[in-house]
């Protein structure tokens, strides 16, 4: 896909507030810090259109922007943030999840998780909670230019292990690095041939 626009549309606290749900949606939530908002900017070949940050808890809202004036590309905030209460990580969680499962034009969720860790309980209990409420979903290793080549895959083969002690199916997996602008294709082809509405 070529990107020819990229617009800011807006950044809602609720779903409520989102813009009309009248085009194809991808949206990218993970961890605090994983580098969603990174991974967007490198897909969207744009240093600046998403917010990054070193200090974790940088994106508080759903950002949405809008793509060749077609579809809409989301970026969360993101879960599991330790540094603030917990009330307010609660108060994240609900928009979060409340913005996943009422959003109808959502096409598909990407879960970003750090390449370079094992598997992390907080991330397999989300990945568990969208395959329970049938949110469509792939899992983006990120970070990949910080390990060996070998080493990322190798961690995703064992992060396939764990997955398949609970499913039957894995799905889509994509190894990137918004640094080096790894993967980026990959995740667009996708876009690209589910994009239909
Ligand atoms: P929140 O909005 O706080 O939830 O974070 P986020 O997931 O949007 O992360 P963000 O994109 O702001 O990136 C967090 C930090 O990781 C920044 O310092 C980025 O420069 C760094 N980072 C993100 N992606 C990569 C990558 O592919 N490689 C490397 N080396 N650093 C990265
Ligand atoms: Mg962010």
């Amino acid at each position: 896909m070529v990107i020819k626009t990229t617009e800011f549309v807006k950044s809602s606290q609720r779903w409520q507030d989102c813009p009309e749900g009248n085009k194809p949606e991808y949206a990218f939530i993970g961890r605090s810090n994983v580098g969603k908002s990174s991974l967007i900017n490198a897909m969207m070949n744009s240093k600046y259109l998403a917010k990054t940050s070193q200090t974790p808890g940088k994106t508080q809202l759903i950002n949405h922007f809008l793509i060749n004036e077609h579809w809409f590309l989301t970026d969360l905030p993101g879960y599991g943030y330790a540094r603030v209460s917990k009330s307010t990580r609660k108060d994240f969680e609900k928009i979060i999840t409340n913005y996943i499962l009422n959003r109808n034009n959502l096409v598909n969720l990407f879960v970003l998780v750090d390449s370079r860790l094992a598997p992390q309980k907080i991330d397999l209990e989300f990945i568990q909670w969208c395959g329970e409420s049938g949110v469509p979903f792939s899992i983006v290793f990120t970070k990949a230019d910080k390990l060996k080549p070998n080493t990322a895959l190798k961690n995703a083969e064992i992060y396939h292990e764990e997955l398949l002690k609970t499913w039957d199916e894995l799905p889509d997996t994509y190894i990137t690095s918004a640094e080096k602008k790894e993967g980026m294709d990959d995740i667009l082809n996708f876009i690209t041939d589910t994009n239909l509405m």
